[in-house]
């Protein structure tokens, strides 16, 4: 059972606390309903998406419902939220890889539908966001040191589609992927801050005791570049989706 936890008024992250499975069917049925109201006027749903451990049961759950038979979650338009520079499209730590792997290949999404910022050109990014009619519902997780995409400490509010250095928490969490620290690389592009903020609505994630420390700061910490995902805050429209551990409530 879902149920509000925090006081609002404090945090101004409006909090849902359910497990992760739970969590990814609700996001599910979220997506299903936006993507059927949109087919309807003959669109797409345009969504955001992230890619890390915490979507693995969105992603799993949505490949089920579509196997089920349902056509609209099919039709969508898809913006990843970052990836890595320098390293090939097809290297099998690349964000472009795991969202191969987890969605877009067992949805049947066609390529043209699915897009990654590209550090050669990152005003495109932003363009095609806009072209695309804007993004509907925006999905993050939140990095240990408080980035959400690659927007790591320090990243301004206004911050757009744009190459950064990688945090070395950020670094240090991809490195099992890439076979060691040495081989992650050390830049990334991402969407920024304005870019997230933009969004229609915004749905954080973050499940585990591992977050619960980050969790407690998003919600406590004064809002700034020094936390980024405290920027998501002042968003009209977001919720903060954690289970109990991630809650610190066990
Ligand atoms: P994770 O990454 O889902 O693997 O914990 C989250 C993030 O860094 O945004």
């Amino acid at each position: 059972m879902a149920r509000v936890v925090g006081n609002p008024a404090r945090s101004h992250f409006p909090i849902r606390m359910i497990d992760a499975v739970a969590a990814a069917a609700a996001l599910v049925d979220e997506i299903e309903s936006l993507a059927k109201a949109r087919a309807a006027s003959g669109g797409r749903l345009v969504v955001g998406l992230p890619t890390g451990r915490t979507p693995v049961a969105l992603y799993a759950e949505w490949v089920r419902r579509t196997r089920e038979g349902s056509d609209a979650l099919r039709r969508v338009v898809t913006f990843n939220l970052d990836e890595f520079v320098g390293i090939d499209a097809e290297h099998s730590a690349a964000c472009r890889s795991y969202m191969k792997k987890h969605l877009f290949e067992p949805l049947g999404l066609a390529p043209e539908a699915t897009h990654f910022p590209d550090a050669a050109n990152l005003a495109a990014y932003e363009r095609a966001i806009v072209a695309a009619g804007g993004i509907d519902l925006q999905i993050v997780g939140i990095g240990r040191n408080g980035h959400v995409g690659f927007n790591e400490p320090g990243s301004p509010r206004d911050s757009r589609t744009r190459e950064v250095a990688l945090a070395r928490t950020t670094r240090e969490d991809a490195a099992a992927a890439f076979g060691g620290l040495d081989r992650v690389p050390t830049r990334g592009v991402t969407v920024g801050i304005a870019t997230i903020l933009a969004a229609k609505r915004i749905r954080v994630l973050a499940f585990g005791a591992a977050k619960a420390a980050i969790v407690r700061e998003a919600c406590s910490a004064r809002m700034g570049p020094e936390l980024p995902v405290t920027w998501l805050r002042d968003h009209a429209d977001v919720r903060l989706i954690v289970d109990v551990d991630a809650a610190g409530e066990r």
